[in-house]
């Protein structure tokens, strides 16, 4: 089947109960248009249409109508911090701004996250406490608003600073152990602070029939690069710890505060690494974003609102990216008001939209279903954007290799749009642990390879092939680890051999 008609034969299957042929420009176009056919004229509705949230982090003294108006989804910027809430044992204390929250999010149909609860930073009277203590205070948040919080940042900003890929070093994480000294905290002896705040939230999830969804929130892990295409070393530790904890976590918040550091720009590939998270299994959001307006001269700002509309697009391109926040309303008001980084200006209750905002609600408009690349309406989206991708039926069914080489196997499963795809590789021990795996794969003519994650790579098209890198190489007798790649053409029926050592 051609590609061309591959792709038309999925619009049509997705779009076709909710979406209308519309003519712009002449050519005739299919869009995503929930009920309405109109352009929605908030932030709120038109995300909704699309199937996200669209989110706003405030504080009592912010709640003007423009909130509820505008936004579906609420974060406390500060209220539920550990640092307002907590007690030295864990206890809660001083709830009110917390509760006046809740209580105007329900009331204007607003999902909340809870933020947060295990943090290195505003810890208050937490400060230094044990796992023990930090269970106390993980249950009484859970407990206090129940599913009034539709997702908690269980552990906020874990990973180091510079592109390390390592944990922090300051409290909470002293309270790690690496037994076995290999470097992580993985493995059966080790003590890790992520994992064992995640267990204890999921254990009093499922004691008290909660719905609340766990949530991992960090920043400078959005690209799968950073600028000047250096791997994002911080985006493969954080894609580690979810793909080992997977049981416990539900969801992956990326902050994305943009701004003119070289590991917190916007990459071409934020798509990808939205992906390959939406690929574990779990939802992935946008929790913070402010994108930097500075004029500077190393200034990701010049274009602001294409910016904005860029993020937008790389949440609604990828089905499991299901909400998008924003870190305040006004610029002024922001906790970075020299970067100008919002979708307002103006302050007290009297805002003015921007260019960001607009291009925030015409992209959402668009919905998850990009217009025909060949019409005018849809010049600001990159041709090789992928249609809106069904979340559990990979376009090509997993492939087992049919001679798998003794000491390691690997399947592959891809998701494939016109023009391009994201595999993802998973590389199984047999029945005697293994030091490291080699995995080889030939891609059909015209397909390449862009870049990988969790793999070194040598070649991009025909034979390529993948070896482990640091922390992955060591499995145990039918442990699993994966690995993914990204390409442009079409990636066909892949046959992965893989080679133990
Ligand atoms: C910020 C708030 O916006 C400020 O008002 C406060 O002074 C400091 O914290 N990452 C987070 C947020 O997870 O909680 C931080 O919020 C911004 C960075």
């Amino acid at each position: 089947m051609d590609s061309g008609l591959k792709q038309r034969k999925r619009v049509a299957r997705i779009a076709l109960p909710t979406a209308a042929l519309l003519l712009v420009g002449g050519a005739v176009t299919v869009q995503s248009i929930g009920s309405a056919a109109a352009a929605e004229t908030t932030l709120r509705a038109a995300a909704a249409n699309a199937g996200l949230f669209f989110g706003v982090a405030a504080s009592p003294g912010r709640l003007t109508s423009i909130v509820g108006q505008e936004f579906n989804q609420l974060t406390p910027e500060n209220d539920m911090k550990p640092a307002t809430i907590a007690t030295s044992s864990g206890a809660l204390q001083n709830t009110g701004n917390a509760d006046t929250l809740v209580n105007y999010a329900q009331s204007n149909n607003m999902l909340v996250r809870g933020h947060t609860m295990v943090w290195h930073s505003q810890a208050g009277a937490l400060q230094g406490a044990s796992q023990a203590t930090l269970n106390t205070f993980i249950g009484n948040a859970l407990n206090r608003w129940g599913n009034r919080i539709a997702y908690w940042d269980v552990v906020n900003e874990a990973l180091g600073d510079n592109n390390t890929g390592s944990r922090r070093t300051q409290w909470p994480h002293t309270l790690n152990r690496d037994a076995n000294g290999d470097g992580d905290f993985f493995d059966t002896g080790d003590t890790d602070v992520i994992r064992d705040s995640f267990i204890r939230a999921k254990q009093v999830v499922q004691a008290g029939g909660l719905t609340t969804k766990l949530c991992i929130n960090d920043y400078d892990v959005e690209g799968l690069t950073v600028q000047g295409g250096t791997p994002n070393r911080k985006a493969n530790a954080l894609y580690d710890i979810v793909r080992n904890y997977r049981q416990y976590i539900d969801c992956v918040g990326f902050q994305a505060h943009f701004n003119d550091n070289p590991n917190s720009i916007i990459t071409n590939d934020l798509q990808a690494n939205i992906q390959r998270f939406a690929d574990l299994g779990v939802e992935v959001h946008i929790t913070e974003l402010d994108i930097d307006d500075d004029l500077s001269n190393n200034d990701i700002g010049a274009g602001q609102a294409e910016n904005y509309r860029k993020v937008v697009r790389a949440c609604l391109n990828v089905a499991k990216c299901t909400g998008i926040t924003v870190w305040g309303i006004a610029d002024s008001e922001s906790w970075r008001s020299s970067e100008r980084g919002l979708l307002f200006t103006g302050g007290s209750g009297n805002y003015q939209k921007k260019a960001a905002y607009t291009a925030v609600l015409d992209e959402l408009n668009k919905g998850r279903v990009p217009v025909n690349p060949t019409s005018p309406a849809s010049t600001t989206t990159p041709p090789t954007t992928p249609p809106t991708t069904p979340p559990v039926t990979p376009s090509v069914p997993p492939t087992t290799p049919p001679n798998p080489t003794p000491g390691c196997s690997a399947t592959v499963s891809l998701n494939s749009w016109t023009g391009g795809f994201v595999a993802t590789v998973k590389v199984t021990a047999g029945s005697a642990p293994i030091n490291g795996w080699s995995v080889q794969l030939t891609l059909p003519s015209g397909a390449a390879v862009t870049n990988a994650w969790n793999a070194n790579r040598s070649g991009s098209s025909g034979a390529v092939q993948f070896g482990n890198v640091s922390y992955n190489g060591r499995l145990n007798a039918g442990q699993s680890t994966e690995f993914g790649f990204q390409g442009t053409g079409a990636a066909g029926n892949l046959s992965p051999v893989c080679t133990a050592s």
